[in-house]
């Protein structure tokens, strides 16, 4: 008879590919999944009695803001209890390699930590922090347009040089070398905005040979988004790379109802080029407090502020009126602030959620001191309230959204699915009870139904909460297969 660390017994198989279900064993040796089948004869130092319960490839969120947080948190407590095994950092033009502060932490950098937790210049020295913080998920980053600009730019709110653009070129392509999955930006935040699009296009230029992706939050998600998608595509025709949309939403009361229109050009453009997109399952947004997003018609709540933390969890609404002065000029005041927008509309979200192109990304914001829900909810809520109850889609298309899709999109080698020789990052779920529990007005709460989380065989979540035991490692870039 074989042996094996682990044997997981009777569960109902998500391979990830989003092909179906079988009903089988899985044995983890080492850090591998060690053989798949009915009734394996395995001696196992540890059984796992997994009856009526799904096990899954181990979820990858694909956007987050983790990149600092992971090295001063690695138990990742918000990721770990949803089931996520890995996190790709390094989105929205934002991540914390290479980055030189020269005093400046230009918005909205400080989403991701404060100025002296920036220490990692180059993109090899970000990896050893991770390998030394030995996290309980896996890593793999993206580097970020808004970082590269402040490295090299005097100030922001003009388009890089020339010589600019070759220093940040040089720097993305040592990050390459080292293993970042790509590029991503945030041209809609004031510290890229005034990047023209052929400053992008020549920065993207070493991605193609490295086989690497282009991440983008848009330069606009309202009224103009059409032209930002197309923007966003040229650039990846340009670059001869694919492109993942970021936090795909149509934002803005004058904008509700537009997603068939965005998912129609997102199609057609999927057609004749490499284009992916993520989303999470919220109707609202949150960021830095964006003057620009002020409107008094949608609810925004503040979630932190540096000139007045006393507010924090009241709406600009209240505090503008407590003050007496207009919404805006209350934003103006609160600055540097933090603030999630109930700014989408559900049936917009619903629809891009559903899109089979989409892959599914926390965009949570774990520094937040009262976090927009979807940092501990995102994954639980997907496969709860939108998969089981609302029937959105099949428990093995959510699967795939969260496991075999993005692993092949971003070059996760030898992740994502379970196969025979994968790595054993695994997820175990009660699918009639997994539900996510965090709130708007209590967001730090884990999920329900999560039984049991490995990464790299070691078990770090189970039926009691976290195990400490932290096995995550770094991932670099693998080889990317985008089959549209
Ligand atoms: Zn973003
Ligand atoms: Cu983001």
């Amino acid at each position: 008879m074989s042996t094996c660390d682990t044997l997981i017994r009777n569960a109902r198989v998500f391979d990830g590919s989003g092909t179906g279900e079988e009903i089988a064993d899985v044995a983890i040796r080492g850090d591998r999944i060690a053989a798949i089948g009915p009734r394996l004869d395995f001696r196992a130092a540890t059984t796992v009695d997994a009856d009526g319960l799904a096990l899954a490839p181990g979820f990858t969120d694909v956007h987050t803001h983790d990149d600092l947080y992971v090295i001063r948190h690695p138990e990742m407590a918000p990721k770990i209890s949803q089931g996520v095994t890995t996190v790709i950092v390094g989105n929205c033009g934002i991540s914390a390699a290479p980055v030189s502060l020269s005093g400046r932490l230009p918005d909205p950098m400080n989403l991701l930590g404060e100025a002296d937790q920036f220490r990692y210049p180059t993109f090899s020295r970000y990896v050893d922090a991770i390998c030394a913080a030995q996290p309980a998920v896996n890593v793999a980053a993206l580097v970020g347009h808004t970082a590269l600009r402040n490295n090299h730019m005097e100030r922001l709110d003009r388009a890089a040089t020339q010589i600019e653009i070759a220093s940040m070129r040089a720097q993305l392509q040592d990050a390459l070398d080292h293993g970042a999955l790509g590029l991503s930006t945030g041209l809609a935040y004031l510290s890229a905005t005034f990047a023209t699009t052929e400053e992008v296009m020549e920065l993207a230029q070493p991605l193609a040979a490295a086989g690497a992706v282009y991440a983008t939050h848009m330069r606009t998600e309202s009224d103009a988004i059409l032209d930002a998608m197309h923007e966003a595509f040229a650039i990846g025709r340009s670059a001869r790379v694919p492109v993942v949309i970021s936090h795909l939403k149509c934002a803005g009361i004058a904008n509700w109802g537009r997603s068939g229109e965005v998912l129609h050009a997102f199609e057609a453009a999927r057609a004749a080029q490499p284009i992916g997109g993520d989303c999470y399952p919220y109707a609202a947004g949150s960021s830095t407090l964006d003057l620009r997003q002020v409107d008094e018609r949608v609810k925004i709540t503040v979630t932190w502020s540096t000139s007045h933390p006393e507010v924090a969890g009241q709406t600009l609404a209240e505090i503008a009126k407590q003050w007496q002065i207009s919404q805006l000029s209350a934003a103006r005041r609160l600055q540097p602030a933090g603030a999630i927008y109930h700014s989408i509309s559900e049936d917009d979200m619903r629809r891009i959620l559903r899109h089979p192109a989409t892959m599914i990304g926390s965009d949570g914001l774990p520094n937040d001191p009262r976090p927009h829900p979807r940092l501990w909810g995102t994954f639980p809520r997907v496969l709860g309230r939108y998969c089981r109850q609302e029937k959105l889609f099949s428990l093995t298309e959510a699967i795939h959204k969260m496991t075999g899709m993005p692993a092949r999109r971003f070059g996760l080698a030898d992740r994502g699915l379970i196969r025979e020789g994968y790595y054993a990052d695994l997820t175990l779920f009660d699918a009639e009870k997994v539900e996510d529990t965090a709130t708007f007005d209590d967001p730090i709460r884990p999920s329900l139904g999560i039984a049991g989380v490995w990464v790299n065989g070691a078990i770090a979540y189970n039926a009691q909460g976290p195990t400490r035991q932290r096995a995550g490692r770094f991932l670099p870039r693998g080889k990317t297969e985008w089959i549209q």
